[in-house]
């Protein structure tokens, strides 16, 4: 949501702000602007609509100067709109800023009786009118950008330049993600890596409360009230090449196909076949931690709720522990049960979502211990965290998530793995056979990714639909959740994840000729058929007694389900728990390709925003 990137260096930066702001557009927006600082003083140039838009006016006359700040807006108050577009400028000074000012009608009346007229609807203009106010004091920038703050309540990341201080950037941050690069006689900030990747490895995360400025010769980190501050910085190991298409037409083709790439560097040289366990840097969980859990509740939003759901099966499998699994935005209000016997889970691809981090601060005031799975690093919810699971996913840029799910699903069964032998549900032996059995899951994702003709045969088929209904039992009924999500997000048609025993119970009703129907049907494992392949057998009967068409995803091997359906995907079998990882790829191939049919805008779909930092 929102994205902010800034410069200040030897270079003209306009081009460079407008490349910055390109690999941000994942995070989703609908307007964009940028303010430059040079001779001529402060320029600012904003177009409603995609970059392009803006582009178009930049090549009119492109805003000369070595300083400056970008954005692009996801609207949250105001219309998406070229005035309520950022930056947001008043008296020569200049503001961008992702988050919601709450008490900002309260300071609008009262900046309007003092005088002040206003351009725009937003909450972030008032920024640029407070911030003047506090110069016209005649204090410095820093000093004013703290002024106002202590007017706001609210979220921000925050970036403000002012004609009156040429070569400098003051940022600020509280609940919205803002990450610092250092250059070599050039700083950077961002709300997300991927926007100064090209130019710099080495950055800062902001921490809740750090103001900062920077000019081309370094940053100085203080807290709102000036006092000094050390924030170390860190190298990052993503390329700018992983932040780039690579030949694939989509980000989201390219990260489906990334995948046993992904799982592999999620996986490796965090498991030992000999010892039948897992070593996870960074979770300090040992005997009688574990010992003492009486509940693990999983906090998440999205798909990432989705491979929570996954995750309950696999601690409640493996380690025998009660694990509850909440949407975050529905647990923070709900006077959640918690105590110090609860280990809290918060999943994240992001680790900067507002209502898992809400709800993972909740749980944690609580007494609950917090375990983070995150891909970010240093991402806000992998900060506040005791400990920390990192998927290694790299970079997720299409909105729809693809990796992620799938590197959440492995991390889930590795915490899965190590509680159950701490815990002593797990022998030695059984662990080993797990292990083994997720090592083996790369290549047999890399082998699903060769039907990728007939899931898209299969998508161009049925991609007229207007509703699609995806079903499955035990671990393939998350699995048809984000199936559902998947085909909404990107392709716009409505669709339905259920559990398949619960379609008697009312969306049978739907059924007919225009309503096809994805059924999730993997043979429960490699030595038995089992009772869910048994079951959904029966699902797709009743389906098809009743007019529907079955798009099936079936065991290699297996003769029954593709007999009933109309179109039929084989997969590779593996280990139940792991059998989502493997089957949901179709799901995911299939909703890209129903989505690319249609001409919707796969990476960066209608109103979604990738990191939703606002409640
Ligand atoms: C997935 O395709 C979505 N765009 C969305 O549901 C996402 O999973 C959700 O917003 C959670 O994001 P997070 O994992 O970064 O917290």
């Amino acid at each position: 949501m929102c994205g902010i990137v800034g410069y200040v260096g030897d270079e003209e930066c306009a081009n460079l702000l407008v490349e910055g702001l390109r690999k941000l557009e994942y995070r989703g927006y609908d307007s964009a602007g940028l303010a430059v600082l040079g001779e001529k003083g402060l320029s600012v140039v904003r177009a409603k609509g995609k970059l392009s838009n803006l582009e178009a006016r930049l090549a009119e006359a492109v805003p000369r100067g070595k300083t400056g700040i970008g954005h692009t807006r996801w609207a949250t108050h105001g219309k998406p709109s070229d005035e309520n577009a950022h930056p947001h400028s008043y008296g020569g000074v200049a503001v961008v800023h992702n988050g919601i000012i709450e008490n900002h009608l309260e300071l609008k009346e009262s900046l309007g009786k003092a005088g002040h007229k206003f351009s725009s609807e937003t909450d972030t203009e008032i920024f640029a009118h407070l911030i003047h106010d506090e110069m016209q004091k005649g204090l410095d920038l820093p000093q004013s950008v703290r002024g106002a703050l202590r007017n706001v309540k609210g979220t921000y990341a925050l970036a403000v330049v002012s004609d009156e201080h040429p070569g400098m950037l003051v940022v600020s941050k509280n609940a919205s993600p803002l990450v610092v690069g250092l250059g070599e006689g050039c700083n950077f900030v961002a709300s997300d890596v991927p926007a100064i990747l090209a130019h710099t490895r080495d950055v800062i995360y902001m921490e809740e409360g750090d103001f900062a400025v920077i000019t081309r010769k370094g940053v100085e980190f203080t807290d709102l009230a000036g006092a000094k501050l050390a924030r170390p910085s860190r190298r990052i190991d993503w390329t700018p090449t992983m932040a780039e298409k690579n030949g694939h037409k989509h980000f989201m083709h390219k990260e489906i196909h990334e995948q046993a790439r992904a799982l592999t560097d999620t996986i490796r040289g965090r498991a030992s076949i000999e010892e039948g366990d897992v070593f996870l840097d960074g979770c300090h969980l040992d005997t009688k931690l574990v010992q003492k859990l009486t509940k693990i509740q999983i906090v998440a939003c999205g798909t990432s709720w989705h491979a929570s759901l996954t995750g309950k099966l696999m601690i409640e499998t493996l380690a025998r522990i009660p694990v509850e699994v909440d949407l975050a935005s529905e647990f923070r209000y709900r006077e959640p049960l918690i105590d110090k016997n609860t280990l809290c889970v918060a999943v994240s691809q992001s680790g900067e979502t507002a209502d898992t981090l809400g709800s993972f601060r909740e749980a944690r005031s609580r007494g609950a211990r917090g375990l983070a799975i995150c891909n970010v690093v240093g991402s806000a919810i992998a900060r506040e965290a005791d400990d920390v699971l990192y998927t290694h996913a790299g970079p997720e840029i299409g909105v729809a998530s693809t990796k992620a799910f799938t590197t959440q699903l492995a991390a889930f069964f590795l915490l899965a793995v190590r509680l159950g032998r701490l815990r002593g549900t797990l022998t030695p032996e059984q662990g080993r056979r797990h292990l083994e059995a997720i090592f083996e899951v790369p290549m047999l994702v890399e082998r699903v990714m060769k039907y990728e003709d007939l899931i898209r045969q299969a998508a161009y088929k049925f991609s007229h639909a207007r509703d699609l209904l995806f079903l499955g039992r035990g671990p393939q009924y998350p699995v048809a959740l984000e199936g559902a999500l998947k085909l909404k997000e990107i392709s716009y048609i409505h669709a339905e994840g259920y559990a398949a025993g619960e379609m008697k119970h009312g969306p049978i009703a739907l059924i007919d000729e225009d309503m096809p129907v994805m059924v999730l049907a993997p043979r429960d494992s490699a030595e038995e058929a089992g009772v869910n392949y048994e079951k959904i057998l029966g699902n797709i009967q009743e389906v098809r007694a009743r007019g529907g068409r079955v798009i099936a995803i079936h065991s290699e091997g297996d003769t029954k389900v593709p007999q009933l359906a109309e179109a039929a995907i084989p997969l590779p079998q593996t280990n139940p728990l792991l059998m989502p990882i493997i089957s949901v790829i179709p799901t995911q191939l299939f909703s890209y390709h129903v989505a690319d049919h249609r001409g919707t805008d796969v990476d960066q779909p209608r109103n979604l925003a990738k990191s939703v930092t606002v409640e």
